[in-house]
């Protein structure tokens, strides 16, 4: 646009002569950063072909055209009085009246290549634009333009350095279309774009159907209901039916499921017994009723074997194929049984498996029961007095176990919590029309609902919220208390300038919001993306304000503590920064929410004792923060990145290994590290201390070296590898 304007406003000075803007009279333009054009027709001609490749100058003269970045030495400021020509000049190189064309910007950057592209990421590679200075860095932008996922698909972006001429682009979506492009940023604005359109590679669906219902059986032939799946990585293409003879034994590999007579030919238990349409999975199936469905023969079934049926989803896009299962829905006798269901190609170690159950755990408890509670509160307002038994059963006398595995810290004295009366008192109850939910901005979607930004209208004042919309009309009542138990942990929260606050909830007639703080950026990404060149420094965040973080997660998490209450997930991506870089340490409570289909792997922020199946205490989470100073320090760096695998680090937190004092930290604040990941909790700071001593340290840090962003030579960014941070997982 800019430039479209620049290049018709010249065109039209040029129509009265561009003499008026002559720089002057130059000679030794430099050659190897200017273009001579050959078969120009006149001045207005040059100006525009030099415009039109991005060059600042041009000289004109006899015919001769010439454009460049740079000024050679200038004879006078005004109008040459001689003239020589490239080719005739005698030693001397072209003496010409050099004049702007109007461009400022840089040209697009060159060689633009993206590799190794893969269902969630790719790497570009670019080079600097043709002859240009004062390039202050590079944006590479994402675009979607076509996808299959429903979660919104917005523009990606990332800056770097002018130095930097690669990266790895992450968090891209399974299957989908984007319209990449690099362009330069300078002082004037920034420059011409050049782009690519890629398709990235397909990835597992991100929901597992549901298990199909056996409706009846003669042991011959077995009716089943089924039910369809939604995808957002990629195509629904069709759906297979899988029958396991269950009595085998035999294990259910993933890779290795054949149709009926190849199974059979391979000794294997279990088989593809019918591919049918996405759209007919609505109507009933008879398993074993003989038939072909595509390249499958559905099997009469023996009576005297018992089966399990598996559903698979089959997504097909670009030559590759995904395919997901359900869980088993066994037919035992007339007795349904669960059991082949194997993911072990997921690689899942004890390790992951710890990380995730606390994952999926705290997620579980967490989102839910904020809103249980108010659901109850909701459904038993009116007879509150003739119920008061029944909330009794709601208090945390009874369940006090669970909760204390979902994040309690033990209590000593057990005191009953009447929870009713506690959500009556401290909930904030937000009339609707004082909300308002942007159905367009999903943040992502979490166990009970979608999670969407929103606003607030109060005492004249709008504010951006979080809010949770829970449909509580299909909850079995267990999920209902463990949903009161999860508003119960927010209400004891109690508000933290550092933590994700809850403001309230609001119900309409089919459905609750629970309505948090809102920030918009999580720590991780605060960090990737100061990873920069500036002034001597590779990270645009100070080192003050890297203090500043980590302080304001220990005050959230002293608080946390303070109300008995383990945190078990800390690390970046758990924290969220607000607008004035204020850390606020969610991701639990109902502050859970994920978008895409990946879920954070906490593997490499578990403290070592957890790994051995001890109890999480509070001094594991001392241990994770400093796992979680670290990653600040590093800018967003993987945790343990040497390491590849997740299921290595318990083994080598075991022998010994912690993670590595980075270059620019000194000793002190190394040793701090250290003590967080003593062996013996009890030899690990409190969150009190940690305020204490890293709010000393950045009183200290300008004067002392104690940590420092100077780019020294060589300096490189500790390397971000997302998989080893993500487990792709359906969690919700
Ligand atoms: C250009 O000319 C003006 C007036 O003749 C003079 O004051 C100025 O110093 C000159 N500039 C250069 C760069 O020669
Ligand atoms: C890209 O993929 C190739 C081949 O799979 C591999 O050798 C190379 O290390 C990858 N490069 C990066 C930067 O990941
Ligand atoms: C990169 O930025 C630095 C600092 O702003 C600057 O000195 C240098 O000239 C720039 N390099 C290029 C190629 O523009
Ligand atoms: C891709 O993005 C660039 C930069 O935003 C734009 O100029 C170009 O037209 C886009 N290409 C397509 C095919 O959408």
């Amino acid at each position: 646009m800019k430039m479209l304007l620049f290049m018709v406003i010249f065109y039209f000075c040029n129509v009265n002569g561009f003499e008026s803007d002559l720089i002057g009279c130059f000679k030794n333009m430099p050659k190897n950063s200017s273009v001579y054009l050959a078969n120009i027709q006149g001045d207005d001609h040059c100006i525009k072909s030099c415009n039109g490749i991005y060059y600042r100058y041009f000289s004109f003269y006899k015919g001769h055209c010439a454009c460049s970045n740079f000024l050679g030495e200038q004879v006078t400021n005004s109008t040459c009085d001689s003239y020589c020509l490239d080719n005739q000049c005698d030693g001397l190189t072209q003496i010409t009246n050099v004049y702007p064309t109007g461009n400022l910007v840089p040209g697009p950057p060159r060689n633009l290549s993206i590799a190794n592209i893969t269902s969630s990421s790719c790497r570009v590679y670019w080079r600097e634009p043709e002859s240009y200075i004062n390039i202050i860095g590079y944006v590479v932008r994402a675009v979607p333009t076509q996808t299959f996922s429903t979660y919104p698909s917005n523009t990606l972006e990332w800056t770097f350095g002018n130095s930097t001429f690669q990266n790895e682009i992450s968090t891209l979506l399974s299957a989908t279309r984007y319209n990449i492009s690099v362009h330069s940023i300078s002082n004037e604005g920034n420059g011409a774009s050049v782009y690519q359109i890629i398709t990235t590679k397909l990835a597992d669906p991100d929901t597992l159907p549901q298990q199909p219902v056996i409706l009846s059986s003669d042991g011959y032939k077995m009716k089943i209901k089924l039910a369809s799946t939604t995808n957002n990585n990629g195509p629904v293409s069709a759906y297979r039916i899988i029958v396991v003879k269950s009595d085998d034994n035999q294990a259910f590999q993933k890779d290795s499921v054949l149709s009926y007579t190849e199974a059979q030919r391979n000794g294997l238990s279990y088989y593809v017994a019918a591919e049918i349409k996405p759209e007919d999975i609505n109507k009933e199936f008879t398993v074993g009723d003989g038939k072909r469905y595509g390249p499958f023969y559905n099997a009469r079934l023996d009576p005297k074997t018992n089966y399990n049926i598996l559903l698979g989803l089959v997504s097909y896009y670009n030559g590759e194929t995904k395919i997901v299962y359900s869980q088993a829905s066994g037919y035992h006798n007339g007795i349904s049984i669960l059991n082949v269901y194997d993911d072990s190609d997921q690689g899942d170690s004890p390790g992951v498996i710890i990380g995730l159950s606390i994952a999926i755990g705290l997620l579980t408890f967490m989102f839910i029961t904020g809103i249980v509670g108010f659901l109850i509160l909701k459904s038993r307002i009116v007879n509150r007095r003739q119920r008061l038994s029944e909330n009794q059963e709601l208090t945390l006398q009874g369940p006090m176990i669970e909760v204390e595995n979902n994040g309690y810290i033990h209590e000593e004295d057990h005191i009953p919590v009447n929870h009713y009366r506690n959500l009556k008192q401290k909930v904030r109850t937000l009339s609707s029309n004082q909300l308002k939910i942007e159905p367009t901005n999903l943040l992502g979607v979490g166990k009970f609902g979608k999670v969407n930004s929103g606003t607030l209208h109060e005492n004249d004042t709008l504010t951006t919220v979080t809010c949770y919309s829970i449909y509580d009309k299909k909850m079995n009542q267990d999920t209902k208390k463990s949903m009161l138990q999860e508003l119960d942990l927010l209400i004891k929260t109690g508000k933290n300038e550092n933590i994700l606050n809850l403001i309230g909830t609001s119900e309409t007639r089919e459905m609750v919001v629970v309505v948090m703080e809102y920030a918009s950026m999580n720590l991780k990404d605060f960090l990737l993306g100061s990873r920069d060149h500036l002034n001597g420094k590779f990270s645009n965040m100070t080192e003050y304000q890297a203090f500043e973080i980590a302080i304001g997660i220990c005050r959230g998490m002293a608080h946390l503590h303070n109300a008995n209450i383990l945190h078990k997930q800390l690390c970046a991506r758990s924290v969220l920064i607000s607008n004035d870089f204020v850390p606020k340490v969610a991701n639990y409570g109902l502050a859970q929410y994920f978008s895409h289909n990946k879920i954070p792997d906490y593997t490499r922020w578990t403290a070592l004792e957890v790994f051995k199946g001890h109890q999480h205490i509070p001094k594991s989470d001392t241990w994770s923060f400093a796992c979680l100073l670290w990653e600040i320090i590093a800018l967003g760096g993987t945790p343990y990145g040497n390491i590849s695998s997740n299921n290595e680090i318990p083994d080598q937190l075991n022998k010994g290994i912690r993670l590595p004092q980075l270059r620019y930290i000194n000793d002190e604040l190394y040793q701090i590290m250290l003590d967080c990941w003593q062996l013996v909790p009890d030899e690990r700071p409190k969150f009190e201390d940690l305020v204490d001593i890293l709010n000393n340290f950045k009183g200290q840090c300008t004067s002392i070296q104690m940590l420092s962003f100077n780019i020294y030579s060589n300096f490189q960014y500790e390397q971000f590898y997302p998989d080893m941070e993500l487990s792709v997982r359906p969690v919700f």
